[in-house]
C-alpha cells in the first residue's frame, strides 16, 4: 500500500512539520508523561489559580488532572480572546434557507454573558445544576453551552432527533432543572417543530422547573404558564456582564448520553480542565487551524463531535467555526462545496456517511466550485471505505490536502488516533498513529500483550489522558465495569474502547469497528439492547435480537430478528414492520429505525437460553457460520433462518 506524503508547502508552516517532530513529542510524553502534559496545561490554559498536581492516579480509574487549579471554560473560549480578536468572526452561521449571521468574539462575549445572567437571575440556575439542551443547529445552542459553562451549570445536550421518551429518560437520569429548546427550526426550507417533544417529555413527573424557548421559526407553540419562557423576550433586559464562575479543574463541564452494549444510555461525564486542554490541543495539531482560517465541522452539537469540534475546541483556540443548520445534500449535493467556495473554508470535517452520500449523489459537484481554499479534510465516526476515501482525497482535496481520519469516542473527549496533516504519511481508510501523549495500544484481550504487525486485537488506552471520561453519571460501578473490565495489561485494568483494530507492518492502526453489542449507524452509536428494549414494547413481539448489517451509505444498518407471539395473528408482515419501526420512533427516534426485520420462527440459543448473536450477525452479513451449532437448544433454527433469508433476498 502506497502512502500519500503531506503537501510540502503545507508542512512547512504546520505546527508539527514532519515525523521527527511528531516522534520528539511522542518521546517526550513517554519519558516524562506528567511533564509533557504539565508543559501544555501551563501554556495553553488561562488559569485563575494554578494547579498543584498534574495527575493523581491514587484512586484509578477515577483520576484527577490538574487538581487544585481554577479556570472557566467560557473564559477560555471567549473572554481571553477579547483583547486580541474582538472583531474576528467566532461563529459563522448559515441557516437552512441560506440566511447568514457572523458573530464576532465580542458579540459572542455579550451573548454568552446575557444568556448566563438569564439562567442565573430568571431561572435560579446555580453551579452544579443540570441543564438539558434540546436544540437545533442555531447559534443560540452554542451560546447556551457557553452560558452554562460560565456559571458552572452542567449541560446535557440531547440530539434533536431523539424522541420524547428518549429525552424524558435523559432528563430524569440527570435530574435536570431546566430545559433549553427552540420552537423549531428549518429543514429543507420547511419549518419543523421541537417544542412539542419537550412538552411530551415533561408530561407526568419531572425534575424540570423551567423551559426556555428560543423562537427560531415563530410557529405556534403551546406555552405552559409559569414553566415556559421566551428567550427572545427575557434576553432583552439582561446585562452583558456576568463574572465567570471559578471552576475547579475536576468540576463537571457536561454530560453527554451515549449508548453502551448493555442497558440504557449512560451519561458520560467530562470535567473542566483536561477536556478543554485536549479540545484545544487537538484543534491545533490535527486541523492545524491558522489565525485567518475558516473551519467547518458538519456534525450536530447533539454529538460529541459537535461539542469538541464545533464549539469548545475551535473557540478555545480562537478560531472561526462555521455552524450549519441545514442538510448538506439540500438543495443538491453541491451545497457543501458552494459553502466552501463562499466562506473560503480551509478545514472541512465530516463523517464517512456524508462522504459516501456526497460521492454517490454528487460525484461531479466539487468540480463546479472553487474549493481550492481547502487544506485539511477530516473524517470521523466510523470506518471509512477506501473508494469514499479516494474520492475525498482526489476530487475534494485535489490530491493536495491531508485527510485526517480521526479516531475517537464520546468517552475520549477528543481525538486519540489520527494523522497530523503536516507530518504523517497517510494511507486510505487508516487512522494511522496515536497522538502524542495518548498511549493507545492494540492489545490481545486474553494476554493483555500488544499484538504484532498484521495482527488484530482490542483498541485500548493504557494510561489516563486529560480529556478521558470521568464517570457515568450517577453510576460509578458502571463506569468501572464498562470501560475497565475487559482488558488487563500487566495485571492492571486498562481503558478498553469497545473497538477492534489491527496494526500494519509500519505500526499504523486501522480501526475495524465495534466488537461489542454496539452498532454504528451513520456514525451514530446505537446499543442493540436499547433497540431491542424498544421493539419489545410492541405487544405482538415475543422475542427479539438486533444486530448490525453492512449498509452502503450508513456504514451499518439495523437488522432485527423478531419472533412474534403465537397468538398475534399477523397476516401482513409489511404492516408489522411499519408498526415496529413506529414503536422505535416513539421510544428512541428516527435514527434507530430498522432497515431489515426478519420475522423468525425462533432465535438460536444455547441450552442456558443465551441468544447467539454471533450467529445472527454472520447470517445478516451473509457470512458462513463457522461456529459449532450442535450445542444449541434447537440447531434447526439456524437453517430455518438462513432459508428465510435466501427466500427474501432482494427484498431484505
Ligand atoms: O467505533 C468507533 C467509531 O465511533 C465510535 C464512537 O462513537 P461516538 O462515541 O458516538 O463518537 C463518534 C465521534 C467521535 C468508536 O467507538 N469511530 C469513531 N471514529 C472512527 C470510528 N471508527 C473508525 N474510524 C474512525 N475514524
Amino acid at each position: 500500500m502506497s502512502f500519500y506524503t503531506p503537501n510540502k508547502a503545507f508542512a512547512k508552516n504546520a505546527r508539527v512539520k514532519n515525523m521527527c517532530e511528531y516522534q520528539e513529542l511522542v518521546d517526550k510524553a513517554n519519558e516524562d508523561y506528567e511533564g509533557f502534559w504539565d508543559s501544555f496545561a501551563k501554556t495553553k490554559i488561562d488559569w485563575f489559580e494554578p494547579y498543584h498536581t498534574v495527575l493523581d492516579e491514587s484512586n484509578a480509574p477515577f483520576v484527577k488532572w490538574f487538581d487544585g487549579g481554577k479556570l472557566n471554560v467560557a473564559y477560555q473560549c471567549v473572554d481571553r480572546h477579547i483583547n486580541t480578536r474582538k472583531n474576528k468572526a467566532a461563529i459563522i452561521f448559515e441557516g437552512d434557507r441560506g440566511d447568514k449571521q457572523i458573530i464576532t468574539y465580542l458579540e459572542l462575549y455579550y451573548q454568552v454573558n446575557r444568556f448566563a445572567n438569564l439562567l442565573k437571575e430568571d431561572f435560579g440556575v446555580q453551579k452544579g445544576d443540570r441543564v438539558v439542551i434540546y436544540m437545533p443547529m442555531i447559534p443560540e445552542a452554542a451560546f447556551a453551552m457557553l452560558a452554562c459553562a460560565r456559571i458552572g451549570a452542567i449541560h446535557s445536550i440531547v440530539f434533536g432527533g431523539f424522541s420524547a421518551e428518549a429525552l424524558r429518560d435523559r432528563i430524569l437520569d440527570a435530574e435536570a432543572k431546566v430545559v433549553i429548546t427552540a420552537d423549531g427550526a428549518y429543514r429543507k426550507e420547511k419549518p419543523y417543530m421541537l417544542k412539542h417533544v419537550v412538552d411530551e417529555a415533561l408530561s407526568g413527573d419531572t425534575t424540570v422547573q423551567k423551559v426556555l424557548v428560543v423562537e427560531r421559526n415563530n410557529e405556534d407553540v403551546i406555552w405552559v404558564a409559569g414553566r415556559d419562557y421566551s428567550y427572545n423576550e427575557l434576553i432583552k433586559s439582561k446585562s452583558s456582564i456576568c463574572k465567570p464562575e471559578p471552576m475547579g479543574s475536576e468540576d463537571p463541564l457536561f454530560l453527554l448520553y451515549t449508548s453502551g452494549s448493555t442497558g440504557k444510555p449512560k451519561g458520560v461525564q467530562h470535567n473542566t480542565a483536561g477536556y478543554i486542554l485536549w479540545a484545544q490541543m487537538t484543534m491545533e495539531w490535527v486541523f492545524d487551524v491558522k489565525e485567518n482560517d475558516t473551519y467547518w465541522c458538519t456534525a450536530d452539537i447533539g454529538w460529541i463531535t459537535g461539542h469538541t469540534y464545533i464549539v469548545y475546541g475551535p473557540l478555545a483556540m480562537g478560531a472561526t467555526t462555521v455552524m450549519f443548520e441545514g442538510v448538506i445534500t439540500y438543495p443538491d449535493a453541491g451545497r457543501p462545496w458552494k459553502m466552501v467556495e463562499e466562506y473560503k473554508i480551509n478545514q472541512f470535517y465530516t463523517a464517512p456517511t456524508a462522504i459516501r452520500v456526497l460521492h454517490k449523489t454528487g460525484e461531479e459537484e466539487p468540480k463546479k466550485y472553487d474549493i481550492s481554499s481547502l487544506k485539511v479534510l477530516g473524517t470521523v465516526g466510523e470506518p471509512i471505505d477506501p473508494p469514499a476515501w479516494k474520492w475525498y482525497y482526489e476530487v475534494v482535496g485535489n490530491a493536495q490536502c491531508a485527510i485526517v481520519d480521526t479516531y475517537w469516542q464520546t468517552e475520549t473527549g477528543g481525538h486519540v488516533v489520527s494523522p497530523l496533516p503536516g507530518a504523517t504519511p497517510i494511507k486510505p481508510a487508516c487512522a494511522t498513529l496515536p497522538l502524542p501523549g495518548i498511549i493507545a495500544e492494540i492489545l490481545d484481550p486474553k494476554t493483555g500483550k500488544k499484538v504484532g504487525a498484521g495482527e488484530s486485537g482490542y483498541m485500548c488506552i493504557t494510561r489516563p489522558w486529560p480529556s478521558m471520561i470521568r464517570g457515568v453519571w450517577g453510576d460509578s460501578q458502571r463506569f468501572e465495569k464498562s470501560y475497565f473490565g475487559d482488558v488487563k495489561k500487566d495485571g492492571k485494568a486498562v481503558y478498553f474502547t469497545g473497538d477492534g483494530a489491527n496494526y500494519d507492518k509500519n505500526g499504523y492502526i486501522t480501526i475495524t469497528g465495534r466488537v461489542d453489542d454496539v452498532i454504528n449507524v451513520s456514525g451514530h452509536r446505537m446499543g442493540t439492547a436499547e433497540v431491542e428494549a424498544a421493539i419489545k414494547k410492541h405487544p405482538n413481539v415475543a422475542e427479539v435480537a438486533v444486530v448490525g448489517k453492512p449498509h452502503e451509505i450508513k456504514g451499518e444498518g439495523i437488522f432485527a430478528y423478531v419472533v412474534l407471539k403465537s397468538d398475534s395473528g399477523i397476516a401482513d408482515e409489511l404492516e408489522e414492520f411499519k408498526m415496529i419501526n413506529k414503536v422505535i420512533q416513539k421510544e428512541i427516534g428516527n435514527i434507530a429505525v430498522c432497515d431489515d426485520i426478519l420475522f423468525a420462527p425462533g432465535l438460536p440459543k444455547t441450552r442456558s437460553g443465551k441468544i447467539m448473536r454471533r450467529i445472527l450477525r454472520a447470517i445478516a452479513k451473509g457470512e458462513a457460520i463457522t461456529q459449532d451449532i450442535s450445542t444449541l437448544e434447537d440447531p434447526s433454527i439456524v437453517e430455518k433462518i438462513e432459508m428465510m433469508i435466501k427466500r427474501t433476498k432482494g427484498t431484505l
